[in-house]
């Protein structure tokens, strides 16, 4: 081969290698250090001591439970998802605390959330992660980020005010926050998914709907004082006797927005007059330690959707699932530290 022809392959081959490094670069966030990237979203989330090793970086505490979804079949009419055909599906779920400390006080968690896997013959996931909030404090990941990072600057106590002033629907979560009544039980506690998702039906049909998780147990509500009294772990142990005793039920409602309704943005809730669709009921039958239960090793991200299910124009899905990878990367690589049953690794 001519050296000019050998010099040009050579060139082909550097330019190939070049590019390639550059992707890396560019995906690691290298090139453009504003950008935000799932790591900095991660990173943001760390109490001042540094991340718990081996734990979720948020919603650190929790507990594992087991049941089935049942459903009624109702939910056809909006997604041919297979476990919206009537009938039983094995679930696995997470009950837990929004925070990035496993020790943390079951008392002093204002947000509680739902981690859920929907199995479907044939392979058919539906992952979700959802809150007790009816809506999200912020609008989009990039205001989620500039909150944490608000809410780290001890040494600036107006920067949390500041972001507060220019962000509405953050005084509104206050709002909620300092008045929507406490519960002692997470049974009673209602979860929505506040993001939204197009859910498409056998004839073809796209929907964007929201859903909640609606608890058949009576809510008693606790006053934030009495809370602080309690055990640190009274939520766990509570939940453990309460499915001991009987399984606890929650009602899966779904919400379909009208054109124009705000689908791309948590902080706004839909009005009240929305078509819902019940579609059948979420049975706990069996909570396990996490340390025991097959919820610690799962990363309930919610773009593990099947097929009838898609994300939305809402950004929160892709950030969150780029997040979540990061956490269960770490939390995954610190095994050595997570939750582990007393016996195991012990002859
Ligand atoms: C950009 C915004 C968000 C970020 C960066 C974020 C970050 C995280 C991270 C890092 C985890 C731990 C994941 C793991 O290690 O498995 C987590 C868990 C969780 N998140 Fe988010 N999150 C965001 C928004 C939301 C929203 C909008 C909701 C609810 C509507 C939510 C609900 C939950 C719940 C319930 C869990 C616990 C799930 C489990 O038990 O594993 N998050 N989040």
């Amino acid at each position: 081969m001519p050296g000019g022809a050998i010099a040009a392959r050579l060139a082909g081959i550097a330019l190939i290698v070049a590019g390639a490094a550059a992707t890396f670069a560019y995906t690691a966030g290298w090139l453009t250090p504003a950008r935000l990237t799932p790591d900095k979203l991660v990173d943001s989330l760390a109490p001042p001591g540094g991340a718990v090793a081996g734990f979720r970086r948020n919603h650190a505490k929790g507990i594992c439970f087991t049941g089935t979804f049942e459903a009624s079949g109702a939910g056809t009419a909006l997604s041919r998802a297979p476990m919206f055909a009537a009938g039983s599906y094995p679930v696995t779920g997470r009950f837990n605390l929004a925070g990035p400390d496993p020790r943390m006080a079951d008392g002093t968690g204002r947000v509680r959330g739902l981690g859920l896997r929907i199995q479907a013959p044939g392979g058919q996931e539906w992952r979700a992660a959802m809150i007790n909030p009816p809506f999200f404090p912020v609008a989009t990941p990039q205001d989620f980020y500039a909150l944490q990072q608000a809410g780290a600057r001890k040494d600036d106590p107006n920067a949390m005010k500041q972001f507060a002033a220019s962000h509405p629907s953050l005084r509104e979560f206050g709002a909620w926050a300092a008045s929507a009544p406490f519960t002692s039980s997470y049974a009673e506690d209602r979860f929505n998914s506040l993001n939204s998702f197009v859910f498409t039906n056998a004839q073809g049909q796209d929907q964007t709907v929201r859903w909640s998780f609606i608890p058949a147990a009576a809510m008693v509500a606790v006053s934030p004082e009495e809370l602080k009294q309690r055990d640190p772990d009274f939520l766990r142990k509570e939940i453990v006797q309460r499915v001991a005793a009987a399984p606890q039920k929650w009602r899966l409602v779904l919400t379909v927005a009208n054109p124009g309704d705000h689908t791309a943005d948590p902080t706004r809730v839909w009005p009240e007059d929305r078509r819902k669709v019940d579609v059948g009921t979420l049975v706990v039958s069996k909570v396990q330690a996490e340390a025991d239960g097959n919820c610690r090793d799962l990363n309930f991200d919610p773009t593990v959707l099947p097929v009838g299910m898609r994300t939305s124009n809402d950004p929160f899905p892709a950030a969150r699932s780029a997040a979540y990878a990061v956490s269960y990367d770490r939390r995954t690589a610190e095994a050595k530290d997570s939750p582990r049953p007393p016996t195991e690794g012990k002859p």
